[in-house]
């Protein structure tokens, strides 16, 4: 798929100001650092797009972008936050889940997961938390390209063995890139398909 525009629409926490549920919508969550805004960025081939940081805890807020005038791309905040504060962390639970429950446009959520790191408790919590809900989502694993395709391949392989143990049917997974676009166009092309069906 060809990105013609893309454009921010809103920042949000409140599901009555999100934009109309109209047009199909897809969004990226994963912890904290794992690189969401940047692969949104590098998927849609705008670099200042979503806003990234070195420091975890930069996206605060439910981003709604419009691509092709036709799809919303959303961008969430990250969970595993350390210096959130408790507080804090309560109300993003709140406002993400109640997002993730009720938002009845949403096609699919991709969950990213760092591809350098063995099977993380707090990620299989949150895909056990969507699989058991029946929220569809898609593995996204990130920042391939800090380390040898065999070591992300490995990492992969742990990650789908701790699912099975819940799973039936292991979602779909992509290994990708935000340095050099590894994985952005299967992503786009998955999203095309959605979006035709
Ligand atoms: P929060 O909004 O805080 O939840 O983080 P995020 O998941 O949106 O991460 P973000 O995109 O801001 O990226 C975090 C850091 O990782 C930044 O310094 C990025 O430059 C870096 N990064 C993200 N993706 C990649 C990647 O694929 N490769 C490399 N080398 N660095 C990446
Ligand atoms: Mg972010």
């Amino acid at each position: 798929m060809m990105i013609k525009s893309a454009e921010f629409v809103c920042s949000n926490t409140k599901m009555d100001k999100l934009p109309p549920p109209l047009l199909p919508e897809y969004a990226f969550i994963g912890r904290s650092n794992v690189g969401k805004s940047s692969l949104i960025n590098a998927i849609t081939q705008r670099k200042g797009l979503a806003k990234t940081s070195q420091t975890p805890g930069k996206t605060q807020l439910i981003n709604h972008f419009l691509i092709n005038k036709d799809w919303y791309l959303v961008d969430l905040p990250g969970y595993g936050y350390a210096k959130t504060s408790r507080d804090n962390r309560a109300e993003w639970g709140k406002f993400i889940k109640k997002y993730l429950f009720s938002r009845e446009n949403l096609q699919c959520v991709f969950v990213l997961i760092d591809s350098r790191l063995k099977p993380q408790k707090i990620d299989l919590d949150f895909c056990y938390m969507l699989g058991d809900k029946g929220i569809p989502f898609i593995l996204i694993f990130t920042k391939a390209d800090k380390q040898s395709h065999l070591k992300s391949d490995q990492n992969i392989v742990l990650f789908h063995k701790a699912l099975a143990q819940w799973f039936e049917e292991i979602p779909a997974h992509y290994l990708t890139s935000a340095e050099n676009r590894l994985g952005c166009d299967d992503v786009l092309t998955l999203i095309n398909d959605v979006n035709l069906k």
